[in-house]
């Protein structure tokens, strides 16, 4: 998920190296490392922490000029913390190969364990090592790096955006990739490989882009390319035109809408390793050492802030209809300093992209303080609030840049599916009911792909209201904290006041706003109260309320009562919210960018809020 450079060429590889890690340091890592081919040999250095510091240690260092070869790598930890063992490169058992990666090996435990029962032994805790002693294993057998490298790759499942260089050949490298972009720069007798090409253009502007699948050789002078099964690809060279700038928000306009677009996959990638969808199963290693006690919890305690505290809401009714548990959703900053009734019998969980949140880790070690279990749903790895809980899973969301949270919400919330479905299964929902959900939960991604497509029509949307002084967002059910999203992400980035209520609480006090000034987004998917909304948006049209439907594709009722619809498909078993708010983040999203306001960073905000 975060930065690759490699460089083979002429010229010395490490200063090309560093330049690359810190022209990727906007995408968000933990840790950086390098390893350099010097006669013969691989030296690697890595540490967890900035660019700088490794820049620091190896910069001007004797023990790190005169490479061959070389290449870097800044992570973003998914599988073990961020610390100096676990950064990048990873080497085999005897130093001759060094991996760099992006992604997430899928099956990594399993080869593990089959490559330390060969007898490798493992320095860290990351799914990336797998690939090095893997690759070492196959060596033994294959001629050349170029053909272990395609033999490991069809083990592996997953994603890999992937370098690879081989001690006893400085003249080549391999780069490989799968579900994470890998990008070759062509120069003159030299070439840069990268994962994204804000590292490659101050060198050249010339490059290959490899797709899924393939894996290339690359030398100083040339490189020739294969998918893994072997099947020999010849490759386009194309001039990257764009601006570095734009680069590094990989061509979006901001870095919040890159995160909107990136939702299919990132949701793809927390579900990854985990859904087992024939079988109507779902596996979290993170919690399995607390099955029992998830499965026998009197109440689960869903606890966060802002946006992850909307995430919370949402779980609540897939954990009471689906997993049949009572829950309670508290505010992480209420939460510390009521005195809760919490106990053993209790679990609770902590919701967190940043896992920093000074509520929210308050909120943790209050619920600890009285004996709850304590349980993380995190973004960041190796945060503080995974580090203090007794276990928990993390979204994999991938580096969230934009301060309104966009993308980890969308995976807050597919995590708590997993979870919902893991201990619903637990207590005996047959296998034929789960199936359902864990098939309707795998097509989550392609719906909302089908959102994203109709960015045009939201942004036309956006011009007509963009002069709005207050915005109301309403919808039942799961779909309540779904309104509140919406208004909490039009309020942060445009900064019109917006309200979310539940639909039918609109009688209670906001109908005396509407007038003909009032623009009121309704979520109304077709679900067991859609007759009870389209009863509240008549309410709204009595009083001159303008009005735009989140409805389903089908829904041929809905013209006839809003001046706006957009369409989202239909889902099941809860996961509606998924793909109702994409259209939200959006319309928030092109309200701001024509009003004019900083959408990154919006006044008054902090991505993480460290302080009470
Ligand atoms: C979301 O757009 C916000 N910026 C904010 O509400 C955020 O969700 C909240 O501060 C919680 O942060 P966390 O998920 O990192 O704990
Ligand atoms: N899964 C790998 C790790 O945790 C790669 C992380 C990345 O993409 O930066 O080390």
């Amino acid at each position: 998920m975060c930065g690759i450079v490699g460089y083979l060429g002429f010229r010395e590889p490490l200063p090309i190296i560093l330049d690359g890690l810190r022209r990727l340091e906007y995408r968000g890592y933990d840790s950086a490392g390098v390893a350099l081919n010097r006669n013969g040999c691989i030296t690697v250095r890595k540490s967890a922490g900035k660019v700088a510091e490794l820049a620091a240690q190896v910069e001007s260092n004797p023990e790190y000029a005169g490479a061959r070869a070389g290449m870097g790598h800044s992570r973003w930890a998914t599988h073990g913390e961020p610390n100096d063992v676990n950064a990048h490169p990873h080497v085999d058992c005897t130093g001759r190969v060094a991996v760099i990666h992006n992604g997430i090996i899928e099956n990594y435990a399993a080869l593990k364990t089959q490559l330390q029962h060969r007898g490798h032994v493992f320095a860290s805790a990351t799914d990336t090592e797998v690939l090095a002693h893997l690759i070492e294993d196959f060596l033994r057998t294959t001629p050349d790096l170029y053909g272990a490298v395609k033999a490991s790759l069809r083990e592996v499942r997953g994603t890999y955006g992937l370098v690879v260089m081989d001690a006893h050949a400085p003249e080549v490298m391999i780069a490989a990739r799968m579900g994470s972009p890998l990008i070759i720069g062509v120069g003159e007798g030299e070439h840069i490989i990268a994962s994204d090409a804000a590292a490659i253009v101050a060198h050249t502007r010339q490059v290959v882009y490899l797709n899924d699948g393939e894996v290339s050789e690359v030398r100083p002078d040339g490189m020739r390319t294969s998918t893994i099964f072997d099947v020999p690809i010849s490759k386009e060279i194309t001039n990257v035109t764009i601006e570095l700038s734009q680069i590094e928000r990989g061509g979006y306009e901001h870095f919040m809408l890159k995160e909107i677009h990136e939702q299919p996959e990132t949701i793809r990638n927390g579900m990854r390793g985990r859904l087992r969808v024939e079988d109507g199963e779902v596996k979290l290693g993170g919690l399995e050492h607390v099955r029992d006690k998830l499965v026998q919890a009197k109440r689960i305690v869903l606890i966060g802030c802002g946006t992850s505290w909307h995430a919370g809401l949402v779980g609540e009714y897939m954990l009471e209809q689906i997993a049949k548990v009572p829950v309670e959703v508290e505010y992480a900053s209420e939460y510390r300093y009521r005195s809760p009734l919490v106990g053993k019998d209790d679990v609770v969980f902590l919701i967190s992209q940043s896992g920093e949140t000074a509520d929210t880790l308050a909120a943790l070690r209050e619920a600890k303080r009285h004996g709850a279990t304590v349980l993380g749903i995190v973004n960041v790895v190796g945060s503080t609030i995974p580090r203090e809980t007794d276990g928990g899973m993390y979204v994999h969301a991938g580096p969230e840049i934009g301060v309104a949270s966009t993308k980890a919400f969308t995976s807050q919330l597919t995590a708590l599916g997993l979870i919902t479905i893991m201990i619903a299964r637990a207590k005996g929902l047959p296998r034929e009911e789960a199936n359902v959900l864990t098939r309707e939960l795998a097509s989550i991604p392609d719906k909302v792909a089908r959102v994203l497509a109709q960015s045009d029509a939201i942004k036309q949307l956006a011009q007509e209201f963009k002069d709005s002084r207050n915005f109301l967002f309403l919808g039942r059910g799961a779909n309540f904290p779904v309104a509140l999203e919406g208004a909490l992400k039009l309020k942060e980035i445009s900064y019109i006041h917006a309200e979310g209520y539940p639909a039918a609480e609109m009688k209670h006090g906001p109908i005396a706003l509407i007038d003909e000034h009032m623009p009121v987004v309704f979520v109304v998917p077709k679900d067991a109260i859609y007759e009870k909304v389209l009863s509240n948006i008549h309410e709204v049209r009595a009083r001159k309320g303008q009005i735009i439907a989140i409805a389903n594709e089908d829904d041929t009722e809905i013209d006839k009562l809003a001046d706006h619809v957009i369409r989202v498909p239909r889902t099941y078993g809860f996961f509606g919210p998924i793909v109702n708010v994409i259209p939200l983040q959006l319309l928030a999203y092109y309200i701001a960018v024509a009003r004019g306001t900083n959408v990154d960073q919006p006044r008054n905000l902090a991505k993480s809020v460290t302080v009470e």
